[in-house]
């Protein structure tokens, strides 16, 4: 639990977060059936928010869940929310299920999708990873295939990524990237990848397992400013241990350099491009958000 005590809207009120609960024949509960949303807000104001709502929106349409608010009142429960916030920096968790219904799989039996919007402190990863870099492991366990769950649905299953998770726990390392199926790196278990080669920026694209990040996103649209050709192409371990840089983005990580991988030190960690970068994104969020 926070210092300050997190807080919930839920389904239009606000209330201490420990007393949010969900049925237990909610299927997000039972099925993991609902989508999610992670942002960050600054000086109390969301950072990208239209694009985390248009991403859940799409989420939604994706896994045929009728979203019980209109974009203007799920914008308007997000302010509310970081009204009461516990600081005027945190995290949100936006969270949709598709609500109460039977035990059986069936989502038909479900008729009023629950929104839940937490604030929180950022549980910000550790200074040294921050500065030094992490060290990461490429995990055993695989993406789902693109046929099986689409990579840009934002979904509340994230076994196979929790999995993922705990092969790096083991490991001692901080964090796993995932392979889809055909042995192409998709991303980490709660971030996605970049690595950096001569002056191109690569990420991999979606069609390889890779959640279209907002991070992600800003990070392709700032790469010019800091003298990088950005580029979405499938890379493999071999193009990771190889490259000159690497580094993880995602919303409540911001921005983590890689120092190594599967035990191979990278070329370089922190690199020039990456401060280059991390400095832009600093400006960007100043620029949005203070
Ligand atoms: C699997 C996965 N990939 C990537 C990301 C990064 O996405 P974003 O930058 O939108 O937070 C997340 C964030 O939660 C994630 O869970």
């Amino acid at each position: 639990m926070s210092k300050k005590q997190a807080i919930c809207w839920k389904n239009g009120e606000i209330m201490p977060a420990h007393q949010a609960t969900v049925s237990i024949f909610d299927h997000g509960f039972l099925y993991g059936d609902g989508i999610f949303e992670g942002i960050r807000f600054y000086h109390h104001t969301a950072f990208r928010l239209t694009a985390h709502l248009q991403r859940l929106a799409y989420s939604a349409q994706a896994i045929g869940l009728n979203l019980p608010l209109s974009m203007q009142e799920l914008t308007q429960a997000v302010h509310e929310t970081i009204e009461h916030a516990p600081n005027a920096d945190g995290y949100l968790r936006l969270i949709v299920t598709r609500g109460e219904g039977n035990l059986g799989i069936n989502p038909e039996s479900c008729n009023k999708p629950n929104v839940f919007i937490i604030a929180d402190d950022v549980h910000v990863v550790a200074q040294n990873i921050k500065q030094q870099g992490a060290n990461i492991i490429i995990a055993s366990t695989r993406k789902l295939t693109l046929d099986g769950l689409d990579p840009r649905v934002k979904s509340l299953n994230y076994l196979n990524h929790i999995l993922a998770r705990m092969e790096a726990n083991h490991a001692g390392a901080d964090e796993a990237l995932m392979l889809n199926g055909n042995g192409f790196i998709a991303e980490g278990s709660a971030d996605n990848v970049f690595i950096i080669q001569g002056n191109h920026l690569i990420t991999p694209p979606s069609t390889d397992g890779a959640l279209a990040g907002i991070t992600r996103q800003v990070i392709l649209d700032l790469s010019q400013d800091a003298g990088l050709q950005p580029m979405e192409k499938s890379i493999g371990a071999y193009d990771v241990y190889n490259a000159d840089a690497c580094f993880l983005t995602g919303t409540g990580a911001e921005l983590i350099p890689v120092r190594s991988v599967d035990g191979r030190a990278l070329k370089s960690c922190p690199s020039k491009a990456f401060e280059k970068l991390a400095s832009l994104f600093q400006e960007a969020i100043a620029k949005e958000c203070l």
